[in-house]
């Protein structure tokens, strides 16, 4: 993906982090994903009194551009930032939403708090990923 907007997509996955709504484990964690045509689509976690209703900024951000009506063919990027000293990785829930809903060509941008970044394929996030197609 072009450079410039690789940087605009680093830089939404860290601003959109104020939005989390976080209140028990106080982790905030904000999520990014660019498309072809330049658009970008953020989420944060949302959590719940009812913990295991929390969901990921990943699967919000994901929630959310196929909502808006984008498909996967139009992801080029994912961002996901946190406060945190080593690069934030996604959950196990995640990876697998991930390797449905995303190219696995993708290129995930991982952040920690000093904004250092790590890349990742969605590939290499969960080998042997679930598959309905080639399970039947
Ligand atoms: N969390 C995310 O949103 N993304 C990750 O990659 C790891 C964990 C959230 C879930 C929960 O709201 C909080 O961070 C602490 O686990």
């Amino acid at each position: 993906m072009k450079a410039e907007l690789k940087e605009k997509m680093i830089r939404e996955a860290v601003l959109v982090k104020v939005n989390s709504y976080s209140p028990y484990s106080k982790f905030r964690v904000g999520a990014c994903i660019a498309m072809k045509n330049g658009d970008l689509v953020t989420g944060t976690n949302v959590e719940s009194a009812s913990y295991p209703c929390g969901m990921c900024a990943e699967r919000v951000a994901l929630g959310s551009a196929y909502s808006k009506g984008y498909k996967k063919e139009d992801i080029v990027g994912m961002a996901i930032s946190a406060d945190s000293k080593g690069f934030i990785s996604p959950c196990g829930m995640c990876r697998q939403v991930m390797s449905e809903l995303m190219p696995l060509n993708t290129t995930v941008y991982l952040l920690n708090s000093k904004q250092e970044v790590k890349e990742v394929k969605v590939r290499a996030l969960l080998p042997l990923a679930f598959d309905l197609k080639e399970s039947k």
